[in-house]
């Protein structure tokens, strides 16, 4: 197995997890590097694996095939936005474990054609959906100046530069391609400031979350956690940036149903950095269902 599609903060999971025996539902089941090491090491576990994209899914039938076989998975393409429609129609009230790891997984990244990284040029695309018609092609492209800065703004996180970047991007349209709205916001972000960060992944970002829905996405998720854990149940959340990290933090500390188990996240070692650099902004939050 290629070190990419190592999981993140595997062992601090199975920690949490590890006394826990039925069902886990793993809503960003993605390449099934959780999921595996889920039934790897817990005995009588099953999961219920979802995800979005096709190609996420058809890796990770193959990676748990054994298992499959075992009948101790079941992978299911669907929005964790419907997570307990899908647990209704498969005659399941309530399941022991949630678990959610948010983002962008190794090989939506390094698939210059999915249009999600900087560092390769490929279509303005971002879905993590193929059947999504809305692209990061449109909102690069269509979306109005106020929109765009608004976005920077608000998903890049971007405070300083939104407006003028927004500007540059709508006097330079067309922009077909990741390689060309690099090139824009090269001349957008003064030199010094670009320095200090890689350019491009605020604004990446910001697109990416716009394209998906990401932080309405998660909303609507939360608020169904509580009817869909068992009491003593467990939810883990891996968040890979501030916005995502405050929509938890906050869900957790408001929901009166949810004990925190973690009241400043976990963050991934020195050592798991090192061996996949994809972990370092990775924050983990566990809460048990009261
Ligand atoms: C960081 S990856 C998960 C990696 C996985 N834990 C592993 O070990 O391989 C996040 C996954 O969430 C999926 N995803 C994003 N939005 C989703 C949604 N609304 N519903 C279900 N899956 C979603 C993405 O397609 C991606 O495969």
């Amino acid at each position: 197995m290629d070190s990419v599609h190592v999981p993140v903060l595997v062992d601090e999971i199975i920690e949490f997890f590890k006394h826990i025996h039925g069902v886990f539902f793993d809503c960003t089941v993605g390449l099934g590097g959780h999921a595996e090491a889920i039934l790897t090491r817990i005995d009588s576990s099953v999961v219920v694996g979802l995800d979005i994209d096709d190609e996420a899914l058809d890796f990770a039938k193959k990676r748990l095939e054994r298992f499959i076989e075992e009948g101790r998975v079941k992978l299911l393409k669907s929005s964790y936005v419907d997570a307990t429609r899908v647990l209704k129609d498969l005659g399941i009230s309530q399941v022991d474990a949630i678990l959610m790891d948010l983002g962008v997984s190794s090989m939506q990244l390094e698939k210059a054609e999915r249009g999600f990284s900087f560092n390769r040029d490929g279509p303005l695309d971002m879905r993590m959906n193929k059947q999504q018609t809305l692209t990061a092609y449109d909102v690069v492209n269509f979306w109005d100046e106020e929109a765009l800065r608004k976005i920077i703004f608000e998903y890049g996180e971007e405070k300083r530069y939104a407006r003028r970047i927004a500007r540059f991007i709508v006097r330079n349209r067309p922009i077909e391609t990741t390689k060309q709205l690099v090139e824009v916001l090269a001349k957008a972000i003064p030199d010094k400031y670009a320095r200090k960060r890689h350019f491009a992944t605020r604004v990446f970002q910001a697109i990416r979350i716009a394209v998906n829905n990401e932080l309405e996405n998660l909303k609507k998720f939360l608020v169904q956690v509580p009817t869909m854990l068992k009491p003593g149940g467990r939810i883990a959340v891996i968040s890979f940036h501030s916005l995502e990290d405050r929509i938890v933090k906050e869900f957790f500390r408001t929901c009166f149903e949810l004990k925190q188990l973690t009241k400043k996240p976990i963050t991934p070692r020195e050592a798991e950095i090192k061996l996949n650099p994809r972990a370092r902004s990775a924050k983990l939050r566990v809460a048990e269902r009261v």
